[in-house]
């Protein structure tokens, strides 16, 4: 994904007023106590993506757009892309630069094939996840590739601390047996792509941003509980089926932007219907966020240095 402007249509939901008053602290017992117990953070917002192309005129949905990039800081970008009609995506995205931030490519079902400037060729298959920092730069192309008729998944764009803006690129395939996980006794299944859950270490830790990234399956009945440090900008998106959380509900295609409540250290995420849903959790940065296309600096100076570096070669 290259980053280009979203068209403006962003559909904000019901902002759930009571769940947000009472969404950590439950009222006073009637022995005027608050119980010692962590409760699960409520919505704050549901947000609705909007229908746009990138690339070479790939249709995706914008789910995290640039509205939302302080908000949900150090996220900058989520594109949720999927389709069985090959024209909506085989032109791919063809050679484009990258600098400042983290791309972290997830396929539902479908290839993407990636080649960069630095002669890394790689296919992502289902289920498999690609994390690639751009670091001072990266050119590369990712074309979609249909297997058995669909092509599906996400594309999240993770900032970096302004320190590693310019470190080195780096990048990893990671195939869908090598994504840490695991089922709990209600017959929840996690995949743990990034930070921990439930003990199990994701397949990638960043000291940072130390991002949370969990796919969830969640059988009709069932309820999943993941812990989320108070400090963290969190949201769910929801891709098949529907959740409850905090009271809250979230539909397929809708992202939840989690409250941030001082005495929650949790979400609770309850499936009346079988779901399937993205968790996503990230410290925030709290750095200026300068965005032009495809580079996310800190000002625009670094801003025209980077465009400047791309346009004499300089930055890959
Ligand atoms: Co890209």
């Amino acid at each position: 994904m290259q980053g280009a402007e979203e068209k403006d249509g962003e559909v904000a939901e019901g902002s759930h007023f009571i769940q947000r008053l009472w969404g950590t602290k439950m009222p006073p017992s009637h022995h005027g106590e608050y119980p010692m117990k962590t409760y699960s953070r409520s919505v704050e917002r549901l947000i609705e993506g909007i229908a746009t192309s990138d690339g070479a005129g790939v249709k995706l949905t914008r789910v995290l757009t640039g509205k939302l990039q302080r908000r949900l800081d150090p996220f900058l970008m989520l594109d949720a892309f999927g389709s069985d009609d090959p024209d909506d995506y085989l032109a791919g995205f063809p050679d484009h630069p990258h600098r400042g931030f983290e791309t972290i490519t997830y396929m539902l079902a479908g290839r993407m094939r990636h080649r960069d400037s630095a002669g890394h060729e790689g296919l992502l298959e289902n289920g498999g996840m690609q994390w690639m920092t751009a670091g001072r730069g990266v050119i590369h192309s990712e074309l979609p590739e249909q297997q058995d008729g669909v092509m599906e998944g996400f594309q999240l764009w993770l900032n970096l601390p302004a320190q590693d803006k310019m470190a080195a690129p780096w990048y990893r395939d990671f195939a869908a047996a090598e994504i840490p996980g695991y089922t709990t006794p209600e017959g929840v299944t996690v995949r743990v792509l990034a930070g921990e859950s439930g003990g199990v270490a994701g397949a990638v830790q960043r000291a940072g941003t130390a991002p949370l990234y969990l796919d969830l399956h969640l059988p009709a009945g069932t309820q999943f509980t993941a812990g989320l440090p108070a400090t963290h900008n969190a949201f769910a998106y929801v891709y098949r089926g529907a959740v409850d959380i905090a009271g809250t509900a979230v539909e397929t295609q809708r992202m939840a932007i989690l409250d941030n409540a001082p005495e929650s250290e949790s979400v609770t995420i309850n499936a009346p219907k079988a779901a399937r849903l993205i968790l996503v959790a990230g410290k925030p940065l709290n750095e200026p966020i300068v965005q032009y296309g495809p580079f996310v600096m800190n000002t625009q100076e670094e801003i025209q240095q980077a465009v400047a570096d791309f346009r004499s070669g300089r930055l890959a």
